[in-house]
C-alpha cells in the first residue's frame, strides 16, 4: 500500500506491550510505550527492563539511543502522537471467578478516547473474551470527541515469554481484524516492518485478515488447544507409569505424524504461567455465557488434569523419600527437600501460577523442610511464597538435601553432574518433574531416580 509508516503507541508496558514497543522501534517505527505505572516508565526510559526476558535489555538501550523509542505516563502525549494505538494491558482472571477482568481495557480505552485529537486506529492485542472488541468500539464512540471517527481493530499476539523478542520480530502468523478498507491498509502499514524483515530473510509470514470475533477467538482457541495437548500427554503419562510404558518414546512416536506434531507434548508437572490456565477458564466461562457451555465442558477436565499434576508430583516425591501419603496426604516432617526452579518455565522470572512454586508450597504444607533455588525467579517467588526458604546458589541449595526436585527446566539443571551433586547431598534421591535428566546415568551413579511417565525405578 502507499500508506506511509504510521506512528505507533503501545498501551500497557507488561511483557507484551514492552516487547512490542521495543521491537517495533527496532523495525524502524516511531514508537511510544505508555503505562500508568510511573516506576515502570522510569525503568524503561532509563534503559532498564523490569522483568527477565533474554535479549530485551540490549534492544531497549539500542532503540532509546536511536531516538525512535520513548515511554510516557501521559495519555495525552500518545493521543496526539500515534496513528495506531495497540492495547496491550492485562486481562487477569477475576478473583474467585473464571472469567476475565476487563477493567484495565475499559479504563485505558476510555481515557485515551477522551484525549484524542485526531483520527486513528485502536487495535486490541490483549487476550479477551469474544465480543470485547465490539464493546471497546462502543466505549470509544461514547468517549472520543464527536466527528473523529475512530475505529477499533483486533490483532491478537502469540508470543511466548522467554522467546518474546523472536516471536514479535519473526511471528509465525499475523491475525488482523478491521472494519474498513482504511483501517485494513493502516494495519497493513503497521505490520510492514515485520513483512519487510521476513522478505529480507527469505521467509514468509502468513496473514489472516478477518473479522473482530474471529480474531478474538483465534487467540483463546490457540491457547486452549495447547493446554489440551499438554493435559492429554500428561494423562497418557499416568497410564505409562501404571503399565511400564515410556511417555517420552510415546510422545516422539505420535509426534512424527505431522497432523499431531511433536511440539507441546512434554509430560511433566503441568502447565502454568499468566496465560494458559486463565485463558482456558475464561473461554469455558464465556462459552457458558453464550449458551455453548456443553461444548466446552472438556476444558474443565483439561484444567483439573493439570491441577492434579501438582498433587501427584507431591505424592511421587513423598514415595521417593519413603513417606508415602496416607489419607490425609503425606507427612514429610524432618525431610530436607531441595526444589530447583520456582518460575513457571525456564528463561523467565515469571512465577504466575507456577507449578514449581505450587509444588514447593505443597511440600512445605506437608511439613517438609523446603529450600528453593531459581536462577532468576527468587525475588518474585519470595514475595509470593514468603514461608519458603530461599538460597542464592545452586551449591547452597543442594547441601545436605534428602531429595532434589527439579521443577523448572532451566539449562543449569539440565547440566547437573550426578557425580558432583552426589557429594553435596545427604541422600541420593532425585525427582525429575520435567524429564530433563538422563535417568539411567543418574541411576548408574547411585541415585534413586523418579521422572514422570516412565518406569519409576529408572
Ligand atoms: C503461552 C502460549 O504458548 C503463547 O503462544 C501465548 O501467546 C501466551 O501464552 C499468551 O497467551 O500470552 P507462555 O505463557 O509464555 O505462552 O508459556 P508456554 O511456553 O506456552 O508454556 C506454558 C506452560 O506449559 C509452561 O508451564 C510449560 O512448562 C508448560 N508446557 C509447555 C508443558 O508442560 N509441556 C509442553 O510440552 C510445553
Amino acid at each position: 500500500t502507499s500508506t506511509p509508516r504510521p506512528r505507533l503507541s503501545f498501551i500497557g508496558c507488561g511483557y507484551l506491550g514492552a516487547t512490542y514497543a521495543i521491537c517495533f522501534a527496532e523495525l524502524g517505527y516511531e514508537v511510544i510505550g505508555f503505562d500508568i505505572d510511573k516506576n515502570k516508565i522510569e525503568d524503561f526510559s532509563s534503559g532498564t527492563v523490569p522483568f527477565h526476558e533474554p535479549g530485551l535489555p540490549d534492544l531497549l538501550k539500542k532503540n532509546l539511543d536511536s531516538g525512535r523509542l520513548r515511554f510516557t505516563t501521559d495519555s495525552g502525549e500518545i493521543a496526539d502522537f500515534a496513528d495506531v494505538h495497540f492495547i496491550c494491558v492485562g486481562t487477569p482472571q477475576r478473583p474467585g471467578e473464571a472469567g476475565a477482568d476487563l477493567s484495565y481495557i475499559e479504563s485505558s480505552v476510555s481515557d485515551l478516547a477522551r484525549k484524542l485529537t485526531r483520527k486513528c486506529l485502536i487495535v486490541g492485542k490483549s487476550t479477551v473474551p469474544v465480543g470485547t472488541a465490539t464493546w471497546v468500539q462502543e466505549i470509544v464512540d461514547a468517549n472520543a470527541p464527536a466527528g473523529l471517527d475512530v475505529e477499533v481493530g483486533w490483532s491478537p499476539e502469540f508470543l511466548q515469554e522467554s522467546n518474546a523478542m523472536h516471536d514479535v520480530l519473526r511471528p509465525n502468523r499475523i491475525v488482523a481484524a478491521t472494519q474498513s478498507e482504511w483501517a485494513r491498509n493502516l494495519l497493513r502499514a503497521a505490520h510492514k516492518g515485520v513483512m519487510d524483515l521476513a522478505a529480507l530473510e527469505d521467509r514468509e509470514v502468513p496473514v489472516v485478515e478477518t473479522d473482530l470475533a474471529t480474531a478474538e477467538l483465534v487467540k483463546v482457541a490457540a491457547n486452549a488447544f495447547l493446554s489440551t495437548k499438554i493435559s492429554f500427554i500428561n494423562s497418557m503419562s499416568d497410564l505409562c507409569e501404571t503399565t511400564g510404558g515410556n511417555i517420552t518414546d510415546l510422545a516422539r512416536a505420535i509426534g512424527y505424524d505431522a497432523r499431531i506434531g511433536n511440539k507441546f507434548l512434554r509430560a511433566g508437572i503441568g502447565f502454568g504461567g499468566g496465560c494458559l490456565p486463565k485463558d482456558l477458564r475464561a473461554l469455558a466461562a464465556r462459552a457458558e455465557e453464550l449458551g455453548a457451555g456443553d461444548s466446552f465442558r472438556f476444558l474443565h477436565e483439561v484444567d483439573l488434569i493439570n491441577t492434579r499434576r501438582r498433587i501427584r508430583a507431591v505424592r511421587s516425591i513423598a514415595e521417593l523419600v519413603d513417606r508415602p501419603a496416607g489419607p490425609a496426604g503425606p507427612n514429610l516432617e524432618g525431610i530436607k527437600i531441595t526444589c530447583l526452579g520456582a518460575t513457571f518455565k525456564a528463561d523467565t522470572d515469571d512465577i504466575r501460577d507456577s507449578p514449581a512454586l505450587d509444588i514447593a508450597r505443597k511440600l512445605h504444607a506437608a511439613r517438609a523442610d523446603v529450600t528453593v533455588y531459581d536462577p532468576k525467579g527468587l525475588d518474585n517467588a519470595e514475595k509470593a511464597a514468603p514461608e519458603l526458604n530461599y538460597v542464592k546458589s545452586l551449591a547452597d541449595a543442594l547441601k545436605d538435601a534428602d531429595a532434589v526436585c527439579i521443577l523448572t527446566p532451566w539449562e543449569e539443571f539440565r547440566n547437573l553432574n550426578p557425580e558432583a551433586v552426589a557429594s553435596e547431598v545427604s541422600k541420593q534421591r532425585v525427582f525429575d518433574g520435567m524429564n530433563i535428566l538422563d535417568g539411567a546415568t543418574w541411576v548408574a551413579y547411585g541415585w534413586t531416580y523418579r521422572g514422570v511417565g516412565h518406569d519409576l525405578s529408572v
